[in-house]
């Protein structure tokens, strides 16, 4: 491991998704090209084999066909072996009845976990945090969230980020506090005298202020 795989700080929204190779449960990948164009979520769990992390696995197979609509690729990540990770996903499909239709990242060195931050020291130098990182088709960090080891994800919030991302990259838009799909969003604010006063004007939008006008969008 070189001095830069070592170091462990997470990307920042906007900056490029680290580019590494690895081995994982659909065999050795390189991210930049295993992402191909498509939304990507990247996330890390503790440990195989642990109660919360198995509910998570759960749930990740349960959006997996609402992610699969929306052109993202979920892509799981441990410092457990392959062996683990196999033994773990035929576990959970035979107790769950789920298809564990996503790959996952056994990285036992921790070289992609300290690429994306993902190993927060004060909370183990070992095992992951549960970071969830949305990874735009251009290869950009969009947004990331990250929980403790002991509170399990929300999956009804990483399927709204995912959707809020992609209404605002359609229509360039902004989503509002606690947004969800078929709600109104929120258009640019003006930027001259002008604009501001035609704003009261427009009859398709819902304006508390000038500053604050929203619309309802088709999708
Ligand atoms: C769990 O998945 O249950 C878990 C994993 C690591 C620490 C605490 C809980």
């Amino acid at each position: 491991m070189t001095m830069q795989d070592s170091k462990n700080s997470s990307p920042g929204l906007g900056d490029s998704a680290p580019d590494f190779e690895a081995q994982t449960t659909h065999g050795m990948i390189r991210f930049s090209e295993w992402q191909a164009g498509r939304w990507v979520i990247l996330f890390s769990h503790p440990a195989d084999f642990t109660p919360v992390c198995t509910t998570e696995f759960v749930e990740f197979c349960h959006c997996s066909e609402f992610m699969k609509e929306r052109d993202v690729a979920l892509r799981g990540c441990s410092v457990d072996s392959i062996y683990s990770h196999i033994a773990w996903i035929r576990d959970i499909e035979s107790k769950f009845s789920v298809d564990v239709d996503f790959p996952v990242i056994a990285d036992l060195d921790q070289a992609v976990s300290r690429k994306y931050g993902m190993i927060s020291e004060p909370t183990s130098q070992t095992a992951p945090v549960r970071s969830v990182f949305f990874i735009d088709g251009e290869g950009t960090v969009r947004a990331v969230i990250s929980y403790p080891p002991e509170v399990g994800r929300s999956f009804s919030e990483i399927k709204r980020v995912i959707e809020a991302l992609q209404v605002v990259d359609r229509h360039g838009v902004s989503c509002p506090a606690n947004w969800t799909k078929g709600e109104a969003v929120i258009v640019p604010p003006p930027k001259t005298t002008a604009d501001a006063k035609q704003r009261s004007q427009d009859e398709e939008l819902e304006s508390k202020d000038w500053y604050l006008s929203q619309k309802k969008i088709e999708d």
